[in-house]
């Protein structure tokens, strides 16, 4: 065995770029002067009417019977949503363009959440990379195919955290950590704006939903968040504000009432945090009828109201309810608005138009859109994204790596071989699935074994999605009980003539993502008892999760030799669970959210303040008299096919001064016999100060790639950025003189410990 010792940099991956003959024009990065000169220019021709369809964005499509050519006309909509159409949006751009008064462009918007034709695993799963760069390519790839399709503006980054397993759109996001957070909301930033809103092949991109909407009440979707303002700034809003500093153009408000007041009609979210301390100059757009919420919710007094309200609180651009254009202009006429704030929202809406270079190049190149679609690059993209985002939660014996001589495989279960589960939730309208499913991958990796294949009994949601409509294909009636149990006795059977059972399991793309929350956070249906059978097979059985939350597979984590987290891996997920079951690709992801053991835990995550009976102590267990309150897998975590140690943690000044920076290095070491990554990951803990503060947060942490034998000196900064809070006691950002823990670690229950001192 050898030792290399080298500072670790950022691990630049070789990324297979997409070839340059099929680049799209850039629009050269312009001045503010420049913006703002265009924009009054424009400001000064347009009626009162003409910069109230600015503010509007209409559906183009998804409902029967829209016509939007006859507004667009009119100069009656800004933006055009929900349609998914090359050539429709060339023929409604050219409305805009050359029959509307002023021929200002339409952006069209749509969801493209994880990908657009490549699709790449779930945001939450692109979180698990603990790797920005990945997630940053996968943007790139998704706005490139977007750009090309005539898509100008993609409602994604969703970075909202999310700490109740139990919430749907969990799956949306980067996971329950602040740090984590705005580290994944930046590179998503970078991915689809590129380095200057229209630069060539990129998209706009949405910061979403602003804010805490995570935090909705025992999961459920849409209700009320209370969360209190230290609370909000010091782990809500840090991935927003990373999008701020990233160059993020939009933003979308969010649905729910936050401390009763909705977000959408939120003066001091919208205007006195995000534009005015924060400085952002994008808009802000509304969620889907939400100004029309406003009613609804209890708040505005009719729908007059809620359109004054909501322009007043900062939002600039209602989706989809048609609020605005009905009572904006009579508003302003009656003196209830006053025109600068409507002319601050259109000139904010303008000033991205003319940025992304819209009026130079208003429509889609409709004869390239097929090769950008086409480029393998994407793919290989996506394979390597996938790949990287698996997490190993178990691996007793070393089940895993599979031989890559076994003969014959049974890979068993409801999600094994689907498409559409296999990409996950969020797919773009109109979209037709085309992931290689688990199945299909183990057979292109196995040509020359026996692999066979049942489903079990299907799975299903007890109260239907509201997203089934929109997505293709016919819908199958539910098995009957007696259907069911034939598909399990023919699962078992199937399996037990094969020598490994790969069980592959978990909940179905529209079991997560919007209004897809859960009571209970077990597997769905019969799959564990189908799993409890396969096991008493007495064979070597891996289960392969396919979910987009964490699950508490309490008997599974005790009784199943292996289990490899692969999420919702997206078009080529097939192919990556195949490179990671053979060995070919080591795991390498860590969890980005705790794992509880029972939805009862929720929300559960692993910056707790201490307390009265700290963990550890002997009254720690008694939080609950039926269940241990530990986690099922702690934040952080995940297994690889080799082992690592930490060792020789410095901090480089163990005392600093107030708004210095300390540094913080420590060797990491594979101490296995094959290749593989491990993620440092940097906790501290501030001992005492003007408030309480977490038992520990995540300050930093950097995916290294090590070969057998080699160690690595990894280097962490703490500075003011990572030690300062928002002080609830002192109303504001301080950073105390303390005395801290440093950990670093393979996740959030890391032990190597150092202290630093901060003085006065
Ligand atoms: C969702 C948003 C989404 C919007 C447009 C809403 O229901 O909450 O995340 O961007 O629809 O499709």
């Amino acid at each position: 065995m050898h030792s290399l010792v080298r500072t670790a940099t950022a691990v630049l991956l070789v990324a297979a770029l997409p070839s340059l003959a099929l680049a799209q024009a850039s629009s050269p990065p312009l001045t503010d002067a420049q913006v703002k000169a265009r924009v009054e220019a424009l400001l000064r021709q347009m009626t009162l009417e003409e910069k109230v369809g600015q503010l509007n964005q209409i559906a183009g499509g998804l409902f029967p019977g829209a016509k939007p050519e006859g507004v667009i006309r009119q100069g009656g909509a800004g933006s055009v949503l929900w349609l998914n159409d090359t050539k429709k949006f060339n023929e409604l751009q050219k409305v805009a363009v050359e029959e509307s008064r002023l021929g200002i462009p339409v952006l069209f918007g749509l969801d493209v959440i994880h990908g657009y034709r490549t699709i790449f695993p779930v945001p939450l799963a692109m979180a698990a990379s603990w790797d920005p760069s990945v997630h940053e390519r996968a943007a790139a790839v998704a706005a490139r195919e977007a750009r090309a399709a005539g898509i100008h503006w993609t409602f994604a980054p969703m970075v909202d955290i999310a700490r109740d397993a139990r919430w749907g759109r969990i799956v949306e996001g980067a996971g329950e950590d602040p740090y984590l957070g705005a580290v994944m909301a930046a590179a998503q930033v970078r991915g689809f704006q590129g380095p200057h809103l229209g630069a060539a092949d990129r998209v706009l991109a949405c910061a979403k939903h602003f804010g805490a909407y995570g935090a909705a009440e025992g999961g459920r979707d849409y209700d009320p968040v209370y969360v209190p303002e230290g609370q909000l700034r010091n782990v809500y809003f840090p991935p927003f504000h990373a999008a701020v500093v990233a160059g993020v153009g939009s933003f979308m408000s969010a649905y729910m009432d936050l401390n009763d007041v909705p977000a959408g009609g939120n003066r001091w979210l919208l205007s006195d945090v995000l534009k005015k301390e924060w400085g952002f100059p994008g808009f802000v757009v509304s969620d889907a009828m939400g100004v029309g919420n406003l009613l609804t919710m209890g708040f505005a007094k009719d729908r007059g109201d809620a359109a004054r309200r909501a322009l007043a609180a900062g939002l600039d651009m209602e989706m989809a309810s048609g609020v605005f254009p009905e009572n904006l202009a009579r508003l302003a006429k009656e003196g209830a608005l006053p025109m600068a704030r409507i002319d601050d929202a259109v000139g904010r809406v303008l000033a991205v138009k003319v940025r992304l270079g819209l009026f130079e190049r208003p429509y889609a190149d409709e004869t390239r859109v097929f090769s950008v679609l086409a480029d393998p690059a994407h793919r290989a993209e996506a394979r390597l994204a996938a790949r990287r985002s698996m997490v190993l939660l178990r691996n007793e014996r070393r089940t895993l790596p599979l031989a890559k001589t076994v003969a014959s495989l049974a890979v068993i279960g409801p999600l094994a071989d689907s498409k559409a589960d296999t990409e996950g939730s969020w797919m773009v309208f109109g979209h037709e699935p085309a992931a290689v499913t688990v199945l299909e991958g183990l057979r292109a990796r196995l040509p020359g074994a026996k692999v066979v294949h049942a489903p079990g009994p299907e799975i299903r949601r007890q109260v239907p999605s509201m997203f089934d409509q929109f997505t293709p294909g016919p819908k199958k009636p539910p098995q009957t009980p007696e259907q069911g149990e034939a598909a399990f006795q023919q699962a078992v059977e199937t399996a037990r003539g094969a020598d490994v059972v790969i069980a592959v399991m978990g909940e179905l793309a529209n079991m997560s993502g919007e209004a897809a929350s859960r009571a209970s956070l077990d597997l769905p249906g019969r799959q564990e008892e189908l799993l409890k059978a396969l096991v008493g097979l007495g064979k070597p059985v891996v289960l392969v999760l396919l979910n987009g939350r964490p699950l508490s597979i309490n008997w599974a984590a005790e009784n199943v030799p292996a289990i490899l987290e692969a999420w919702q891996p997206g078009t080529e997920g097939g192919h990556a669970v195949a490179d990671v079951l053979l060995g070919d690709a080591s795991p390498g992801g860590k969890l980005p959210v705790t794992f509880p053991r029972s939805a009862g835990h929720a929300p559960l995550y692993y910056a707790r303040n201490l307390t009265h009976s700290p963990e550890g102590s002997r009254m720690y267990n008694v939080r609950y008299w039926d269940l241990p309150p530990t986690p099922l897998f702690p934040f952080g975590y995940g297994l690889s096919y080799t082992t690592f140690s930490f060792s020789n943690l410095k901090v480089g000044s163990p005392q600093v001064r107030v708004g210095a920076a300390a540094t913080v290095t420590v060797d990491v070491t594979n101490t296995g016999t094959v290749a593989g990554d491990e993620v440092a990951q940097l906790y501290v803990h501030q001992r005492a100060g003007s408030d309480s503060r977490p038992g520990r947060e995540l300050k930093g942490f950097r995916r290294l790639s090590l070969g057998p034998g080699e160690t690595q000196a990894v280097t962490f900064t703490l500075g003011p950025e990572e030690l300062r809070y928002w002080s609830t006691s002192q109303g504001k950002w301080v950073q105390d003189a303390a005395a801290f823990d440093v950990w670093v670690g393979s996740d959030s229950t890391a032990t190597l410990h150092a202290n630093l001192e901060v003085l006065p």
